[in-house]
C-alpha cells in the first residue's frame, strides 16, 4: 500500500487561497485531497475536487466529506466541470502540477524508474501509453519529447538505442526502457540523479500533456475566477514554473521579456495582480519532513476586475512537440 502523499506548501498555498465562510474553491489537482482538507478547515467553504485519475476520485468519494463535491476530468476542463457543479464564478483555485506520491508509488501505474512494472504512464486510463509512444513513435518525435520535456541533452542518441532495441523487442516494462537508456548514458554515479529520470519525466509530460493542460488550465482559470479571487500554483519543476511565471508577467502588465518575432501589442488591462513577491519555496522545516518539497514553487495573484485576456499559447512558452504524426 502506497502512503498517503504529504501535501507540500501546505499553510503557504492556504494562506495565499485566504478562504472565507460562504466561498467556493477549486481544487484543479485533488490527488489525496490534502489542499482541500485545509480548505474545507474553514468553516462554510465548499470545495470542487478534480482529478483525473479514477483513484483519486474514489478515494476522494469514499472520504465522504461534507461540502466537497469531486468530478472526474482534466482541470483544464473546469470551466464545464465547475458551471455544472454550481461552483462559478469561484473565489479561489489551487493547481498542484504533477504526480502524486500515491502514482509514483505505485509499480503498476509505470511512472517509477525505480520499480518494475507496464511501461504505461497514463494518470487517467484513455490515450496511449508512454509504451505506445516508444514502440511506435519515430525517432524524430521521441528524441524531440526526451529534449523538450525532459531538457536531455543525449535525446537523439536515447532515442536511436530506443528504436534499435524495439526491433528486438517490443517495449513492455518500466525497466526495459531503463536498459535502453542504461546503454546510452550508463549507471551513473550513486551520488547523481538516476540516469533514466529525464526521460522517465518527459515520457511522463508527453503522454499526459501536462504543460498544455497546465497552459489551457491557466487561462480557465481566469476566466473562472470571480473578482478578487485568489490563483494558487504549485509546480515541480522549471518547465512547468517558467510558464506560469511566464503567465502571471503577462496577466499582471509585467510581460516577461517578449519574444523579438512577436509584435508589440498593446498591453491589456491587467486581470492578476500578484499575491507574494515572486516564488515561495518551501522552509528548511518543510524539507525536513518531506524532502520532496525541494523543488516545489509557488506562486499565487489575485484576480482584479478586468475582462479575462485573450488566451494564446505564446503568453505561455510551451515548448512544443509536434505530434502531428501522433494522434491523440
Ligand atoms: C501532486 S498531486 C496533488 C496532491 C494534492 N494537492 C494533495 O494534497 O493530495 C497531483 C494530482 O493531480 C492529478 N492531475 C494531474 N494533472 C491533472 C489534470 N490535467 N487534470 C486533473 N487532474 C490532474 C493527478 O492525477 C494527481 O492526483
Amino acid at each position: 500500500m502506497s502512503e498517503r502523499h504529504i501535501p507540500v506548501l501546505l499553510d503557504e498555498v492556504i494562506a495565499a487561497l485566504a478562504p472565507q465562510a460562504g466561498e467556493r474553491m477549486i481544487d484543479g489537482t485533488f490527488g489525496a485531497g490534502g489542499y482541500s482538507r485545509a480548505i474545507l478547515a474553514t468553516a462554510g467553504v465548499h470545495v470542487l475536487g478534480i482529478d483525473r485519475d479514477p483513484s483519486a476520485i474514489a478515494a476522494g468519494e469514499a472520504l465522504g466529506l461534507a461540502h466537497l463535491t469531486i468530478r472526474s476530468g482534466v482541470y483544464s476542463d473546469m470551466e464545464a466541470l465547475a458551471d455544472a457543479a454550481g461552483f462559478a464564478p469561484a473565489n479561489g483555485i489551487v493547481l498542484d502540477i504533477g504526480v502524486s506520491s500515491m502514482q509514483i508509488d505505485d509499480a503498476a501505474r509505470g511512472f517509477s524508474f525505480q520499480k518494475d512494472g507496464p511501461l504505461d504512464m497514463r494518470m487517467s486510463s484513455d490515450g496511449p501509453s508512454a509504451a505506445d509512444v516508444v514502440n511506435r513513435g519515430s525517432e524524430g518525435l521521441i528524441a524531440d519529447i526526451l529534449f523538450h520535456y525532459g531538457e536531455e541533452r543525449r535525446a537523439r542518441a536515447i532515442a536511436k538505442a530506443i528504436v534499435a532495441q524495439r526491433k528486438d523487442k517490443k517495449f513492455e516494462q518500466t525497466s526495459d526502457l531503463v536498459a535502453a537508456v542504461v546503454s546510452v548514458l550508463g549507471r551513473g554515479r550513486p551520488d547523481q540523479i538516476h540516469p533514466a529520470t529525464r526521460t522517465f519525466q518527459a515520457l511522463r509530460i508527453f503522454v499526459n500533456d501536462e504543460l498544455g493542460e497546465l497552459a489551457r488550465g491557466l487561462a480557465a482559470a481566469e476566466r473562472l475566477l470571480a473578482p478578487e479571487g485568489r490563483l494558487a500554483v504549485v509546480t515541480f519543476h522549471s518547465l512547468e514554473d517558467r510558464i506560469v511565471k511566464r503567465f502571471l508577467a503577462a496577466r499582471c502588465g509585467r510581460q516577461a521579456g517578449p519574444s523579438r518575432h512577436m509584435p508589440q501589442l498593446p498591453s491589456a488591462t491587467p486581470s492578476f495582480s500578484q499575491l507574494e513577491k515572486g516564488v515561495v519555496s518551501a522552509s528548511d522545516e518543510e524539507l525536513a519532513r518531506n524532502p520532496r518539497a525541494r523543488s516545489a514553487k509557488l506562486r499565487a495573484a489575485r484576480r482584479t476586475h478586468a475582462p479575462a485576456h485573450k488566451a494564446d499559447a505564446l503568453d505561455f512558452n510551451v515548448p512544443a512537440v509536434s505530434s502531428e504524426e501522433w494522434s491523440r
